[in-house]
């Protein structure tokens, strides 16, 4: 049975997920803020069970941006540790669900040799899956993102005149992956905050309050119904 009000045929093929808010769930409890990093695991499994109960085809979240690494640095250590436990605990499980893991970011010196070698583990463990496919943005920038594939398309040595969409979407860091529908933002922001800069382009975004902890399946089907409101007309008018 599918979720009230949600029509299976017109679900998004992509969402995307900007995960944040948990530094104030865990102030809130008079928590440390890695607390609020460790409950965001369940909100995480909940939505991916969520978005393979409805059909999703890819999601894709963000974990770590070119920006987090400004934060003190027990911060960022304990996300560096906490990403590559999870990924050893989960990696199974989400590979008996069908799911094909990837990961869209730099991989430079700053990320850690063990949760590299985590990434890969998961990325092969998983390669051939095809119910769904979860992209973890980490250490991900939209802007590092197109500079990257620009880097390429001139050590290509790719001549002026054949750098077009198709040239830089070809050379993105999932050049497979389609453009997000819907993206959701967790937290009561509204910004974008370096998120899929070149693939939103038409995505439609839902806000919602809710700190990522406390996110589930069901405010993932909240955003789709919103999203199933929506008209979406990509410059053109309607006939
Ligand atoms: C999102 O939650 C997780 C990451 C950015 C890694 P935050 O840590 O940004 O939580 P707030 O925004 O400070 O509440
Ligand atoms: C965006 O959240 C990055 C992730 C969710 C990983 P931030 O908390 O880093 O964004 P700002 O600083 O509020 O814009
Ligand atoms: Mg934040």
């Amino acid at each position: 049975m599918p979720p009230e009000g949600i029509e299976l045929t017109r679900v998004p093929a992509h969402v995307g997920v900007v995960m944040d808010g948990n530094g104030r769930w865990a102030r809130r409890r008079g928590l440390p803020r890695t607390e609020g990093h460790g409950a965001g695991e369940e909100a995480l499994f909940d939505t991916v069970e969520g978005a393979l109960d409805i059909g999703i085809r890819w999601l894709t979240v963000y974990a770590f941006s070119t920006e987090n690494w400004k934060r003190p640095a027990d911060e960022v250590r304990y996300l560096m540790r906490f990403n590559e436990s999870l990924l050893l605990r989960r990696r199974d499980e989400l590979n008996d669900r069908g799911v094909r893991i990837r990961f869209a970011g730099r991989r430079d010196w700053r990320v850690p040799r063990r949760l590299v070698r985590r990434m890969d583990e998961a990325l092969d463990l998983t390669a051939k899956n095809k119910t769904m496919t979860l992209t973890i943005a980490f250490n991900y920038g939209g802007r590092a993102e197109i500079v990257d594939a620009v880097r390429q398309l001139i050590a290509d040595r790719t001549p002026a005149n054949r750098v077009d969409e198709r040239a830089i979407r070809r050379h993105l860091y999932v050049p497979d992956m389609p453009d997000p529908d819907l993206v959701i933002r967790t937290s009561g922001e509204y910004r974008i905050s370096n998120f899929l800069l070149w693939e939103l382009a038409y995505s439609e975004l839902v806000f919602t309050d809710v700190l990522w902890p406390d996110f589930r399946r069901t405010d993932l089907f909240d955003a789709v119904r919103e999203y199933q409101r929506r008209e979406r007309r990509y410059g053109a008018v309607d006939t």
